[in-house]
């Protein structure tokens, strides 16, 4: 086999499809048009009609089949009508990616109960929820099903004021490896990539002076995260084939932040 063919075999994803939900935040398009762009149909499904709509245009001048549905990550019902919807445009769901997410920062003592609740619902309970969603749908196919998560350097240690962030991927990492060993023997396999810094909608409100400074001194590539660094360990995990034997793995993409001390 040659260079393309052999890599194709092992990574290639033609014919496949892939439910991004969140599909139309920073990440999680750029996820999509990496997985896209390697063969897989998209559906995107976010909260946001609007965005999901150009997410979808985006992916579409690319020369990727896409699709989008609208979904709300928190509630059961409207996981399981995207579900449905999905298997009735595409046939069948092999990979689903989980990108949706929200955080606020805050100091200990100023964390709102009702904000800790919202983010815990759409970081962790709506992970939950679509993985449970999903693998009833993956387990009745020939050839099993692939999830990927979305923690965060938070997963490992957690960062100053986003207390309730912090917790939900934190969550993430210990919910996959658990869906991870209760599936293994079935076809579905379950990861994880923890980003570093990727300034999007949902964090660069944070990022006042003193917390890039804080961010630059403790990545040892002293620079941000480009999305587009993320597919590829996006792909290898999602692989039937090069991620094979990949379950409960958290993949950091963070250019040394979890490493280093100093
Ligand atoms: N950008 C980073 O630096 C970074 C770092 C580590 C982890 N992450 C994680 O990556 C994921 C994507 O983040 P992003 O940076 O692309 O942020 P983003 O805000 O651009 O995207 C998040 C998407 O989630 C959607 N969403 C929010 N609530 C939802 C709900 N209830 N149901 C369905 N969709 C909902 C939003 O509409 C948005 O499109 C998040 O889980 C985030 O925590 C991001």
């Amino acid at each position: 086999m040659k260079n393309a063919e052999y890599l194709n075999d092992l990574f290639g994803m033609n014919g496949q499809v892939a439910v991004v939900i969140g599909g139309a935040g920073a990440l999680g398009l750029c996820l999509s048009t990496g997985l896209g762009k390697n063969g897989a149909k998209i559906v995107v499904a976010d909260v946001n009609p609007d965005a999901c709509q150009a997410a979808v245009d985006k992916l579409t001048a690319e020369g990727i089949e896409a699709v989008w549905k609208t979904v709300n990550v928190t509630d059961k019902a409207s996981l399981i009508e995207l579900r449905e919807e999905a298997l009735k445009l595409t046939g069948k769901v092999d990979m689903l990616v989980n990108c949706a997410g929200i955080n606020v920062g805050n100091p200990f003592l100023e964390v709102d109960p009702d904000h800790w609740d919202k983010i815990l619902a759409v970081n962790l309970k709506g992970t939950m929820l679509s993985c449970q969603v999903f693998i009833e749908s993956m387990l009745k196919n020939d050839d099993g099903g692939s999830i990927l998560n979305i923690g965060s350097v938070n997963s490992d240690k957690p960062l100053s004021r986003v207390f309730a962030y912090a917790a939900s991927k934190a969550g993430v990492v210990n919910l996959t490896q658990n869906i991870a060993q209760e599936f293994a023997s079935q076809g579905v396999r379950c990861n994880a990539i923890c980003p570093g810094f990727f300034p999007a909608e949902q964090n660069r409100k944070l990022l006042d002076e003193q917390r890039v400074a804080n961010i630059m001194n403790g990545t040892p590539m002293r620079r941000y995260g480009d999305p587009n660094e993320l597919v590829g360990a996006a792909i290898l995990l999602l692989s039937k084939k090069a991620g094979s034997y990949m379950t409960g793995s958290a993949v950091y993409v963070d250019g040394g932040f979890t490493c280093s001390w100093f």
